[in-house]
């Protein structure tokens, strides 16, 4: 009997398959589809900080009284804050696998507000969405590690739920940070998160935005480093995020060492039935290769497990086009 249970920063999921952070997610009713079409867990979207204050900047804008700006903000905040909650709640009521709660917020005060509430709602993890890109000439690499830290530290005081970090990939010393951030509570890491790829109009020349989606070939890298982070960080938990479009991309996840893998881009191209059919073909693939459980061949091809563990550095890309005529 073939079994896909799997552990994931101390959740157990009844298959590898999270859906990811996305518009996907965010109506309970939603949910329940995603579990019926045979998700293992699901994070919510987002709950953006940064949308909270456009959102009532746009309404002082519109206000002649600048003595109500405090009171907008308040009023805006605490309303977008009871809606998640009621989704966190909602979800709950009508879906049995896991809810993962997401947070992007970017004033390290706001998240253990958020963190907080968002727990008592009921939300069985909580998956902070962070992104930090340094444009700054004078900062230097620690300071971002330095934030970083703050925030797990100070979540993880905070909450008893596990918390996992999603993070970038645009960043100096990617092992660092995931020890780092896992010596310091984090319960999984999540590679990686997409945000607005920006792109440029050569006609209107403007600066546009470009592939709201992922692409398969995005998958690379998210294999790299699941790859090497799980073979080098004793007790990493991480679920892939970027490029799993098909059954095959799952599998090969599960090889690099991840625990779970999230779909996002997949399943608003293919739709829900992306989900019951990577799960058979898994099963078809673990039966085929004589797997009972994912625990058999999960980090199977991971840094430590393989004679060759360079083939995920980068000094292979020099023999590769050495080699081309
Ligand atoms: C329309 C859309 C909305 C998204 N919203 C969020 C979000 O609110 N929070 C978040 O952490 N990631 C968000 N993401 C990123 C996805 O969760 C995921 O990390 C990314 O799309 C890469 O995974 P994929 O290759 O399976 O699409 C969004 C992605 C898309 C396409």
């Amino acid at each position: 009997m073939i079994n896909v249970e799997t552990k994931y920063a101390g959740l157990t999921l009844r298959n590898p398959i999270i859906i990811g952070s996305s518009g996907l997610t965010n109506k309970a009713e939603h949910n329940k589809r995603l579990e019926e079409a045979g998700a293992g867990a699901i994070v919510l979207k987002s709950l953006f900080e940064e949308q909270i204050e456009l959102q009532s900047d746009s309404l002082m804008q519109n206000s002649d009284s600048p003595e109500a700006a405090d009171y907008i903000y308040s009023y805006v905040k605490t309303n977008q804050i009871n809606q998640y909650l009621e989704l966190i709640e909602k979800s709950k009521e009508v879906c049995t696998i896991p809810i993962i709660a997401s947070i992007n917020c970017y004033k390290s005060d706001a998240w253990i507000e958020f963190a907080r509430q968002i727990e008592a709602a009921g939300a069985d993890a909580l998956e902070l969405n962070v992104f930090f890109l340094e444009t700054d000439l004078t900062a230097d690499a620690d300071s971002v590690e330095e934030r970083y830290i703050k925030l797990i530290r100070r979540v993880k005081e905070t909450v008893s739920i596990p918390v996992m970090i999603k993070t970038s990939k645009m960043q100096g010393n990617i092992p660092a940070l995931a020890q780092t951030l896992t010596v310091n509570g984090a319960d999984g890491l999540v590679l990686f998160n997409r945000f607005y790829q920006p792109d440029i109009d050569i006609f209107k020349q403007e600066v546009t935005s470009s592939n709201i989606f992922s692409n398969p070939a995005d998958l690379s890298d998210t294999l790299r480093w699941t790859a090497i982070l799980s073979g080098k960080i004793p007790g990493i938990s991480i679920a892939t995020s970027t490029g799993v479009h098909d059954w095959e991309s799952v599998i090969k996840c599960l090889l690099a060492g991840a625990d779970a893998v999230q779909i996002c881009s997949a399943v608003y191209q293919q739709g829900q039935e992306i989900i019951s059919q990577m799960l058979t073909r898994l099963e078809e693939w673990m039966s085929q290769q004589n797997y009972q459980n994912i625990s058999e061949f999960k980090g199977k091809l991971n840094y430590a497990n393989i004679p060759n563990p360079t083939l995920y550095e980068r000094s292979q890309f020099m023999k590769y086009y050495s080699k081309r005529e």
